[in-house]
Parts: structure tokens; C-alpha cells; sequence
């Protein structure tokens, strides 16, 4: 998993490729940020620089060294076989290095290819390094063709580019279920797992379908099919502006994030409802509800946890059957579906290996696929049916914040959309309408209550394990609560609804754990208050989230922090700011390394 960056262009500035190729990787630290490395030719040999850590340790390491010039290949990396080494850390070379490869993805059978080598020229730990060996194993003077007898070999995912040192003006690179996109401008060629790596260049794009190759060089990119025919794939300019990232003041992205989102809630409204008759709109959108007898939503971590609440949405407002799974178990389960099962699958990214290979799976057995995403122009947005867009800007910090709050609302948006299709009345919509419209005020006043869920969270950041509680839609709340602490304070956090903790997981309750309880759902708060009693009983020391006005909690909290009401449909989501906030000022004590936090990936593009 990781991200792969490259560059053709004129020598005569000889810094420009490496200068490139670290700007490019910086936007591709999304994907991984273990280790990263770059290879390019430098007077007839391959010349390379690799460093654990960060880009911008690399980018320290090229200012001692000599740097590549012409075609160059960069990679950050997302340890997967090998640990985050020095040695692992891409690019990989043949045994007399005499080309260079970057790889992103998974080779599944790398140890019976590593087997066909007699005499063990392997130095890493990696299943990637064996592509180098198997493209200089075939290599008998033309690249393409040694990638292509190589690739043949290779079962999993992966996107690869490949520099050798007899071609130094070619850069072969190839696609199989991991994404690649080729940038052509003005005599010079980029590559790059994502087009945003590209952003603040004037390329014409083409993104690389599952089995095609290219050669690309300073003036030319061909493309090839599976079967080696050269292919007149279309290059289209795209509208990638480079935007200036800066956290206005704020000590971390994930805070800035978390105070963006008054302003990207009301961007996800925007021109999605019609008060005058209760309902939500989406140009995007051309089918009919009434059709849709299933919702089946698809997703990973926060993306799932948004589809939990999503799928609860549905059925209550809408009253359709609806489910949300985890994309990597949904995939091998052979999923019964059929024409009247929507698939909404939904990523921030729109990158992630395991939701983009169950949305291959649902279409493949006939469901339409509705694409719910942040970014423009991801390999989600390419592959799904429609797709309807976050407009939540770009997330920076590893940990979903903003991006979280926008999949909520557009989710209810959505739930009120097919509802009106159905049988939900005018009247009902423009109330359920009233409430959505109020949500960026709401979570302005949980913004308002930063420092005393600041306070809390100094005094709760002592505790080691923490057990959340929800029930009805907080308990999908509190799963979302939960991963964030644990993201980025590295505590243990279990969220569980409250009302199992008396078939087993209380057995774990004491003075030693803390329990935070989200109480904002009116519909179960009695049966959540028989759950804190018992927690309490325990000598659990209790942290309350609750409703203003709300005094039922009063007798079991140890702390309490009081949230705007809101309709229990709609909790979710200030309820969900409040415990950011709580998550990142709790890691702010921990002095964790908040926005890109240990072990983590923004986008994870292996399954
Ligand atoms: C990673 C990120 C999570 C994210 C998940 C799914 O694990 O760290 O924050 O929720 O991937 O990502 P997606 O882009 O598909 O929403």
C-alpha cells in the first residue's frame, strides 16, 4: 500500500525530477508514511536515496546527496511485508541494480516466485522486491516487454512503475486493480497513483484501466492493452487547482477540521432541498425509490460507521430494508443481490482497496452503485453508477473528522429523498427538513463547549482502557467516538451498545476503566440510564454526554457534558463533534503525533 510517484522532463534542470517527486509524494502521504524513497538515472546508473519516516526527512537526505535526473521514480510507503526499514523502503532494485522499481499493492504469490530464484539475491522482506528480479530475469533489451513477461507472473494488486538504466528517458508503469494515472505536459511526463499528486500542473490526464501498461516518455505516452495492443487511450485535461494548505492557526489540521464543519455541513445542504416541499434533491441522482427495494451500504472504518447510521436512516424515515457491512468481509460472503438492491458505497477517498473491490463484486452480480465520496476524479467516482459528493474539502488529518459529519448529512439527505418518494408526507419532511437546515448551528454550539470537553478530556486521559456506550443511533456514534481515541491516542476503547455490557463486557468494569456514555437518543434514554446503574455499581467512573435540559443522568454521571438537543435521527452528528473534540484532547496529553498518527494510512489501498 502506499503511494507511487514519477518524472520525465528536460535535464537541463537538473534538480527538477527530484523536486517533483518529493512534492508529489507529500500529496501522496495520504496512502503511507513509514518510509519513502526515490530512484532515477544518474550518469548511466541508477541513482537512489531511501529513509524512514516522512517525505520530509527524504527530502533532507536528497539535500546531502546526489540526486537523480532523469526519469525518476519516487514511492511512500505503508509497511505491509517487511517492517518500516530503511532496506524495505522502496524503490527496489535487481541484484546489479540496473533498474529500479515502486510498487502499490499486494503480491499474493511472492514467496513461490521468490522460490524460482536458486540463488536467494533477495535483500528486503518485501513482496515487491521479487518484481525487480522477475522484470530483470526477463530483460533482454526492451522494457516494456520484460515488464510485461514479468507482470504476467504477478497475482494481487498492484500499480507499478519501473526506470532502467539503459532507457533513461522511459518510465514503464502498469495497472492491475490499483490505480495509476499518467499526466502529459509540455515535454514532460508525470505519473502518479492519484491525480491530486498532480495538482498545480497543466497535464492532460489518462488513468490506466485494470491490466494496461504505458511507456512514457518527455514527448510521448502509449498505452497498451493486457495482450500488448497499443491502445489510443484519451488524455483529458482536469480542473486540478493547487490548493494552499495551512491550518489557520489552529495547532493541528484534525482541530481545524473538526471547527470546519458548521461551514461543510451547510456545503453539503447547499441546493439539496426544497422546503417548499419537504424533500431533498439531487441533480445527480435520476432513478426512482420506489424501485429500490433493498439499500445495501458499503464502506470501511468511518465510512462504515457513517453506513450504520445511514442504514438505520433509511429504514426508519423511508421504511426500506436497508444493511451497511464492512466492504472487506462483504466481499466474500457472496452477497445475495439483485436489480432491486441499491449499493451505496461510501468512502472519503474513494480509493480504498476493500470498498472498491466489493463495489466490483456488487456489480458484477447486477446492482446499481451510488458512489459517496470527497474527492473528485478517485477511482470510486470513475467506477460507480452515480455518485453524490461530500463537499466536505480536502481532510487532511489521517483521523475523519469533517468528512465523517458531511457522509451523515448527506446520508439523511438522502434517507429524506427516498422517504418523499414514498410515504413520507410533505409535513413530515419539511419538520425532518427544519431539523437537518438547523445542524450548522447545532454544531456551532458544540464548538462552543470546547473547553470544558477539554477540561474532561485532561482529567480522563489517565485512564488506559475506556469503554463506550450507546444505544439505538448512538451506538454506531459511540463505535465512530471510540475508533477516533483509539486512532490517535493509542488507549484501548471498546464501543459497545449498552444494553450487551451485561453479557460479558461488564466483567471488565472497575475503577480502573473509564466509560464515556452517549445519551442523546429520548427513544432509549431510560433503558440507557438501567445500563449507567449498572456501570456505576461497578465503580466505573461515568463520563455523560448528554442533552441540555437533560437531568435523568445527573444521578450516574461522575462528569457531564451537556450537547444541544436535536431530533434522535440527527443526534449522530453533534454528538459526534463534541467527541472529537474529547478524542483530540485527549491525544493533545498523550503528545501524540495528532494528524498523522502512528501505524495509519489516510486511504488504505491494499485489501
Ligand atoms: C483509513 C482511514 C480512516 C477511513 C478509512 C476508510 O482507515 O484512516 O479514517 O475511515 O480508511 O477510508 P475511506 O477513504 O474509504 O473513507
Amino acid at each position: 500500500m502506499c503511494g507511487i510517484f514519477g518524472y520525465i522532463g528536460p535535464s537541463a534542470d537538473k534538480a527538477r525530477a527530484s523536486r517533483l517527486c518529493l512534492d508529489g509524494l507529500k500529496k501522496l502521504e495520504y496512502r503511507g508514511y513509514d518510509s519513502a524513497g526515490i530512484a532515477g538515472i544518474l550518469d548511466g546508473k541508477i541513482q537512489s536515496s531511501k529513509q524512514v519516516g516522512k517525505v520530509a526527512l527524504l527530502e533532507e537526505l536528497l539535500e546531502r546527496s546526489k540526486v537523480p535526473t532523469g526519469a525518476t521514480v519516487a514511492h511512500t510507503r505503508w509497511a505491509t511485508h517487511g517492517a518500516p526499514s530503511t532496506g524495505n523502503a522502496h524503490p527496489h532494485f535487481d541484484t546489479d541494480k540496473s533498474l529500479a522499481i515502486v510498487h502499490n499493492g499486494i503480491i499474493e504469490n511472492f514467496q513461490g516466485l521468490k522460490n524460482q530464484f536458486q540463488n536467494g539475491p533477495f535483500k528486503t522482506d518485501t513482496d515487491s522486491e521479487v518484481i525487480a528480479h522477475l522484470i530483470s530475469r526477463a530483460y533482454s533489451g526492451d522494457l516494456l516487454k520484460a515488464v510485461k513477461e514479468a507482470v504476467e507472473l504477478l497475482e494481487g494488486s498492484f500499480a507499478l512503475a519501473v526506470v532502467h538504466q539503459d532507457h533513461p528517458d522511459e518510465i514503464i508503469v502498469c495497472a492491475h486493480e490499483s490505480p495509476l494515472a499518467i499526466g502529459k505536459g509540455d515535454d514532460e511526463c508525470f505519473i502518479a497513483s492519484d491525480a491530486h499528486a498532480f495538482k498545480g500542473q497543466n497535464l492532460q490526464v489518462a488513468f490506466l484501466s485494470h491490466g494496461e501498461m504505458a511507456r512514457c516518455s518527455r514527448d510521448h505516452v502509449q498505452v497498451f492493452n493486457s495482450r500488448g495492443k497499443a491502445l489510443d487511450k484519451p488524455f483529458l485535461s482536469l480542473n486540478l487547482k493547487d490548493e494552499i494548505l495551512s491550518k489557520n492557526g489552529f495547532d493541528h489540521y484534525m482541530l481545524k477540521e473538526i471547527h470546519e464543519q458548521p461551514q461543510t455541513l451547510q456545503q453539503a445542504l447547499d441546493g439539496r432541498y426544497s422546503d417548499e416541499f419537504g424533500t431533498a434533491q439531487f441533480e445527480e441522482l435520476k432513478f426512482s425509490a420506489q424501485k429500490v427495494k433493498r439499500i445495501l451500504i458499503l464502506g470501511c472504518g468511518t465510512s462504515w460507521h457513517a453506513g450504520l447510521l445511514g442504514a438505520s436512516l433509511f429504514e426508519s424515515l423511508a421504511r426500506i430494508s436497508s444493511q451497511a457491512e464492512i466492504a472487506s468481509e462483504f466481499r466474500y460472503t457472496n452477497p445475495i443481490i439483485d436489480q432491486h438492491t441499491l449499493v451505496i458505497a461510501i468512502s472519503q477517498s474513494g480509493e480504498t482497496a476493500d470498498t472498491l473491490a466489493a463495489v466490483r463484486e456488487a456489480k458484477a452480480k447486477g446492482a446499481k452503485v451510488i458512489g459517496m465520496c470527497n474527492v473528485s476524479h478517485s477511482t470510486l467516482t470513475r467506477e460507480s453508477d452515480h455518485v453524490v459528493f461530500l463537499r466536505a474539502g480536502q481532510e487532511v488529518s489521517v483521523c475523519s473528522t469533517k468528512a465523517f459529519t458531511s457522509q451523515l448529512i448527506t446520508l439523511a439527505l438522502l434517507a429524506l429523498y427516498f422517504a418523499r418518494q414514498r410515504h413520507m408526507s410533505k409535513e413530515d419532511g419539511q419538520a425532518f427538513l427544519a431539523q437537518l437546515k438547523n445542524l450548522p448551528l447545532k454544531v456551532r454550539q458544540v464548538l462552543a463547549h470546547s473547553k470544558a470537553i477539554e477540561k474532561v478530556a485532561i482529567k480522563y486521559s489517565s485512564f488506559e482502557d475506556f469503554f463506550y456506550l450507546g444505544r439505538q443511533y448512538m451506538y454506531p456514534t459511540s463505535l465512530e467516538a471510540s475508533l477516533k481515541l483509539k486512532e490517535i491516542s493509542y488507549l484501548n476503547a471498546i464501543a459497545y451498545p449498552a444494553g450487551e455490557m451485561k453479557h460479558g463486557p461488564i466483567a471488565l468494569v472497575g475503577p480502573a476503566l473509564a466509560v464515556v456514555a452517549l445519551c442523546g437518543n429520548q427513544q432509549t434514554k431510560e433503558k440507557m440510564l438501567s445500563n449507567l446503574m449498572e456501570v456505576k455499581a461497578r465503580s466505573s467512573p461515568i463520563l455523560v454526554f448528554a442533552s441540555e435540559g437533560e437531568t435523568l443522568f445527573d444521578a450516574v454521571a461522575t462528569d457531564i457534558i451537556y450537547l444541544p438537543s436535536i431530533c434522535d435521527e440527527l443526534a449522530s452528528i453533534p454528538y459526534s463533534v463534541a467527541l472529537q473534540l474529547f478524542a483530540y484532547f485527549v491525544a493533545v496529553e498523550k503528545k501524540t503525533d495528532i494528524d498523522q498518527p502512528r501505524n495509519l494510512a489516510k486511504s488504505v489501498t491494499v485489501e
